[in-house]
């Protein structure tokens, strides 16, 4: 067997990628999962802050875990992947992430797992470990991954493109046939060269798009791979338009991609702009600062445009809590930024932070392409409909990255005999020209100003005609760049950024009814 052989790829080493890992090799497929970074803890799960859901004590339920979920994404939900994931999440949470990999949540002063309110929940049950859950469930899942014997990791490897029977055999048979994802083409940054590998089952778990918009607050990793790869093999891609803002990112000149988390409003903290009024109760009466994001974050744009702000302010004098023990991330970083949180409010800006959309998948993970599985942000499993509802995407990812190994393992139907030797090797172009710098900077940065100007927190038809025009007349720019140059992981990001920002675009122009975080003026 050839060393990039494998009974299963996985592109991508956040929650659900590594969930999906280690329950497949524990079930005794070999697996290799590839992170483009060199350090293979870079990707969305890392960051988050919140926690993740779990049931609140006293009266919660799957079914109002499901209503909560259901009324923030606005009733576009799919209802059978909400049962599954609010029926199935805790337990998982419980016996996977707790008690297999340690995770250490912060506990209640009476030993029970401390539990932590967000916006439009009905209640305290989101687990937590202080402001950093999203580094503590990373770090144990890595460690983890790292003594599992079935299971390699491999890190500074790009995916360039899923490999196929009807586009890449060299047999023209398969052109007749049904397509079959069979592998990748993979850019390993340290050789410089493209190598295939082969899978019969090839899962996309490269998390979100935030970085193809100008304010984010996801590291630079999310520029939507995964969904223009899958795009690219010709599957299914569902709620594109439904990209989520989140209400609450530093606003800093030299601080960046710094979400203030939800949780501090969850503790008491309430928004007021600049000239110092409190405004979430002129927008959202009953849940005020505690509402659904979309809300929120629309309710702070509108503010920021009435009042002529480029920002808000976070009031954390309101809290219960001391503020510095129980966020010591945000008290350190924001420290750094010259704030004394415990004393003074926080400057805060609506940012991109989450794709409700993605590559349309079953309730097992399955794309409409044989062999090829999506999980977590790169997934659309219906879960969040028009807007998700505050910690659930670190739930969605490990249950249906679970679920996916679990069908995977039972049900995975080998490469047909033969069809991997018709898999050519990578060609290279002809002269090879190394790429400036400076062009792919430009381009990332105008998709980044498009996207953020014209399908942002507020759209109209005529800023989404802008945006499609823009982006078709630069991806051809784009895809001539790709033919012509030596490939480097900026390129390929560039070149999945555009096809990403096109399907977004694209769908949000064929859309013309608000509905959560879709909102045309
Ligand atoms: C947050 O901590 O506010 C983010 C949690 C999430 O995105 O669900």
């Amino acid at each position: 067997m050839a060393s990039n052989d494998f009974d299963l790829l996985i592109i991508g080493t956040g929650i659900s990628g590594l969930s999906c890992a280690i329950r497949a090799a524990e079930s005794g497929l070999r697996v290799c999962v590839l992170s483009k970074e060199s350090k293979l803890s870079e990707c969305n799960t890392n960051y988050a802050q919140g926690g993740i859901v779990s049931y609140g004590i006293g009266g919660d339920s799957p079914e109002k875990l499901a209503e909560d979920i259901i009324q923030a994404g606005d009733f576009l939900n799919s209802r059978e992947a909400v049962s599954i994931v609010s029926g199935e999440g805790p337990a998982a949470v419980d016996s996977f992430l707790m008690d297999k990999l340690g995770v250490p949540f912060d506990r209640a002063p009476d030993g029970s797992v401390d539990r932590t309110q967000e916006a439009a929940h009905s209640l305290r049950r989101i687990y937590h470990v202080k402001d950093t859950t999203g580094n503590a469930i990373e770090t144990a899942m890595l460690a983890y991954a790292a003594k599992c014997p079935n299971l390699e990791l491999r890190s500074s490897r790009i995916a360039v493109d899923v490999i196929t029977n009807t586009h890449h055999s060299t047999d023209n048979q398969q052109r007749y046939k049904k397509p079959r994802a069979l592998g990748a083409y993979v850019l390993d940054e340290n050789s410089g060269e493209v190598e295939a590998y082969f899978a019969p089952a090839t899962v996309l778990a490269t998390g979100g798009v935030g970085n193809l918009f100008l304010h984010t607050s996801n590291p630079q990793c999310a520029s939507g791979d995964g969904i223009a790869m899958a795009s690219r093999a010709g599957a299914a891609i569902l709620n594109a338009e439904y990209v989520q803002f989140h209400p609450t990112v530093l606003f800093h000149r030299d601080i960046k991609r710094f979400l203030i988390s939800e949780s501090v409003r969850g503790e008491g903290a309430k928004l007021m702009n600049r000239q110092g009024s409190y405004f979430m109760e002129r927008y959202e009466p009953e849940l005020k600062d505690l509402a659904p994001r979309d809300k929120v974050a629309r309710a702070i744009y509108f503010e920021m445009e009435a009042t002529d702000s480029s920002y808000v302010l976070l009031d954390t004098r309101t809290m219960e809590v001391d503020i510095a023990e129980r966020f010591p991330g945000i008290y350190a970083t924001c420290q750094k930024a010259g704030i004394d949180i415990r004393n003074e409010p926080i400057p805060v800006v609506p940012a991109a932070h989450f794709f409700c959309g993605g590559v349309k998948v079953d309730s097992f993970g399955r794309t409409s392409i044989p062999g090829l599985y999506a999980v977590g942000e790169t997934a659309c499993t219906g879960v969040h409909g028009a807007n998700r509802l505050a910690s659930v995407s670190l739930l969605e990812g490990l249950v249906f990255g679970l679920r996916a190994a679990e069908r995977i393992a039972k049900k995975s139907e080998d490469i047909p005999l033969g069809l991997a030797a018709t898999i050519p090797d990578w060609v290279y172009p002809h002269e090879e020209e190394a790429m400036d710098p400076i062009l792919i900077g430009h381009d990332i940065q105008n998709i980044q100003t498009t996207m953020w100007d014209y399908v942002g927190i507020i759209r109209t038809k005529k800023r989404l005609a802008r945006a499609s025009a823009d982006l078709n007349y630069l991806v051809h720019r784009v895809e001539s760049f790709y033919k012509e140059a030596e490939l480097s992981k900026k390129l390929i990001e560039l070149r999945n950024g555009i096809v990403a920002a096109q399907l977004i675009a694209g769908a949000a122009s064929s859309n013309p009814v608000s509905l959560g975080c879709h909102y045309i003026r």
